[in-house]
C-alpha cells in the first residue's frame, strides 16, 4: 500500500482546503504519502466544489485534461471527493470513465480502502453523510505555514433556498471544544501565528457535551493564545450575537474583520432565499459592529439575479452596499442547483443579460467603495503579519492587516520573514491593495 503517492487538487472554499489536509492526514495514518508533484502521482484526487455550475464545469474539464496523465501512466488512479462528488455520485463514474472512485465529505476515513480497491479495478462510490463525523481525532497533514485552519464544525442546517451545501455536506455538527483547543495547541507548537476557525455558519457552533457556544469558544482560544491572530469565517447574520461582537472587541488578537454575507438587499428576496433575517435586522448588526468595533472591516457575499428579482430589488441591493460600505465583497450571478428549493419551486426567470448587467453594476459599485475605503487608510499605521513575496512584484513583500487588508512593502535586505509582525504606514491605495512604509 505504502508505495502509492497521492496528489490532491482542491477547489472551493477554505473548508474544502482544510478537508484536503484532513483526507491527507487519514492517508498518512495508513502510511500513504501525499506529494506535491502531479507528475509523480499514482493517485490524483480532485476535492471538488458544487456551489455554482461554473465550479462543476471547471472540474469536468479538468477530468478530461487528466487523460493526459492516464496515457502516460496506465495504472493511474483518479478519485473525486468533496461536494460535487456527493452531489453527482455514481453519475460521475458513469459520465467520466477516468474516475475510479467518488467519496463525499463524510467518507474520507474510507479513502485508504477505496484506493486499494481501485488498484483491483473495483470502482467505489461512498456518499453516506453522517450526523456525527467531525474528524476530531484526525491530525490534518498541513504544509508548514504561519497560517492554519481549524474546521470547528461541519455541515449546514440553514437551507437557504438557492444553496446546495446542506445537501452536499449534510447536517450541522460541532467539533468538541477540547478537540478544537488541542488542535490549536498543536498548531501553535508547530509554528502557526494565525489560525482561522472555519464553518459554514460559525455562529451556531454548539458543542453539546461542554455546552460551549461560539462566543465562548472564540474567547477561550483568544485567551489561551494571546500572541496568535485569530480569524473566523463564515458568520451568518441570523445568529451573530451581541455577545460575539463584545468578545471580538475585547481581545486584541481576534482580528477586526467580519465576513457577513448579506446575499440580497430587499426583504422580499431575503425571504425567498430563506435567509431568516430582514434588512433591518442585518443593519442593526452592522451598526452595532461599527459602534463597538469602530475600525472593524466588513466583507460580504452577494447573489445577483435570483428568481423573480426586480429592478427595485436590485436597486435596494445597491443602496444597502452604499449604506454599509463593505471593504470587499464576493459577488455572483445566481446559478440554479438541482434539488434545492429554489430549483424545485421557483423559476430562474431573470434573463442572463439582465443578470450580467446587474452583477456588473454591483461589481463596479463595490470596486469604487473598496477603493474609497482603502484610501481612508492612507496615513494610518497598520500592524501586518508578513506573508510572502508580493505576487505582482517579487522585489516587494506582502502581509495582511488584522482587518484583512493586503499591504505591500519593501522588505529591505530581507529583514522580515513570514510570520513577523511589522508596523506599516500606508501611503498609497487601490481597490484591492494598500502600499505601506515600514515604521522603525
Ligand atoms: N455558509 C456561507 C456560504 C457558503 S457558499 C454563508 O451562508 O454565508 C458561499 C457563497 O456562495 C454564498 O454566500 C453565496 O453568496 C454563494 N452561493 C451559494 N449558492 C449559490 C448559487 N446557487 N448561485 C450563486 N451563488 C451561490
Ligand atoms: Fe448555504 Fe445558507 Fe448554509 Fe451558507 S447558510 S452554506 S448559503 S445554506
Ligand atoms: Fe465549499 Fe463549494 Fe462545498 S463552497 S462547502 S466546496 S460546495
Amino acid at each position: 500500500m505504502n508505495k502509492y503517492k497521492i496528489y490532491f487538487e482542491t477547489y472551493g472554499c477554505q473548508m474544502n482546503l482544510n478537508d484536503t489536509e484532513i483526507a491527507s492526514g487519514i492517508l498518512r495514518d495508513s502510511d500513504i504519502q501525499t506529494i506535491t508533484s502531479i507528475d509523480d502521482a499514482d493517485v490524483i484526487i480532485l476535492n471538488t466544489c458544487a456551489v455554482r455550475d461554473k465550479a462543476e464545469q471547471t472540474i469536468l474539464h479538468r477530468l478530461d485534461a487528466l487523460k493526459f496523465y492516464k496515457k502516460k501512466k496506465s495504472k493511474l488512479i483518479v478519485g473525486v471527493i468533496g461536494c460535487m462528488a456527493e452531489r453527482m455520485g455514481e453519475e460521475l463514474i458513469n459520465k467520466k470513465k477516468i474516475v475510479d472512485f467518488v467519496a463525499g465529505p463524510d467518507a474520507y476515513r474510507k479513502l485508504p480502502e477505496m484506493i486499494n480497491d481501485a488498484t483491483q479495478k473495483i470502482k467505489r462510490s461512498e456518499l453516506e453523510l453522517s450526523l456525527e463525523e467531525t474528524y476530531s481525532d484526525i491530525v490534518p497533514e498541513r504544509n508548514p505555514n504561519i497560517s492554519a485552519w481549524i474546521s470547528i464544525m461541519r455541515g449546514c442546517n440553514n437551507y437557504c433556498t438557492y444553496c446546495i451545501v446542506p445537501y452536499t455536506r449534510g447536517r450541522e455538527r460541532s467539533k468538541p471544544f477540547d478537540s478544537v483547543m488541542s488542535e490549536m495547541e498543536l498548531l501553535v507548537n508547530q509554528g502557526a501565528k494565525e489560525v482561522t476557525l472555519l464553518g459554514q455558519n460559525v455562529n451556531s457552533y454548539n458543542d453539546k457535551e461542554s455546552g460551549k457556544k461560539f462566543p465562548e469558544l472564540l474567547e477561550a482560544v483568544a485567551v489561551a493564545h494571546p500572541k496568535i491572530r485569530i480569524r473566523f469565517v463564515t458568520s451568518h447574520p441570523y445568529d451573530l450575537s451581541d455577545k460575539m461582537i463584545d468578545v471580538i472587541a475585547k481581545y486584541d488578537n481576534i482580528c477586526n474583520y467580519i465576513h457577513l454575507p448579506v446575499q440580497a438587499g430587499s426583504d422580499r428576496m431575503l425571504k425567498l432565499m430563506n435567509r431568516k433575517y430582514t434588512k433591518s435586522h442585518y443593519m442593526r448588526i452592522i451598526n452595532r459592529i461599527k459602534e463597538i468595533i469602530p475600525n472593524c472591516s466588513l466583507s460580504t457575499d452577494i447573489i445577483s439575479g435570483f428568481c423573480s428579482e426586480t429592478e427595485e430589488d436590485h436597486k435596494q441591493m445597491l443602496e444597502l452596499m452604499k449604506t454599509v460600505r463593505y471593504d470587499s465583497a464576493f459577488m455572483f450571478n445566481y446559478s440554479p442547483r438541482q434539488g434545492t428549493v429554489a430549483d424545485k419551486k421557483f423559476e430562474d426567470d431573470v434573463p442572463m443579460e439582465t443578470k450580467r448587467r446587474r452583477l456588473n453594476e454591483i461589481i463596479a459599485l463595490q470596486n469604487e467603495i473598496s477603493r474609497e475605503q482603502n484610501e481612508k487608510e492612507i496615513g494610518k499605521i497598520h500592524e501586518i503579519m508578513v506573508e510572502s513575496k508580493s505576487k505582482k512584484n517579487p522585489t516587494q513583500w506582502q502581509g495582511r492587516s488584522g482587518t484583512n487588508k493586503v499591504i505591500i512593502f519593501d522588505n529591505v535586505e530581507g529583514k522580515y520573514k513570514a510570520g513577523d509582525l511589522v508596523n506599516l504606514e500606508v501611503y498609497k491605495a487601490s481597490s484591492a491593495t494598500l502600499f505601506g512604509k515600514v515604521c522603525e
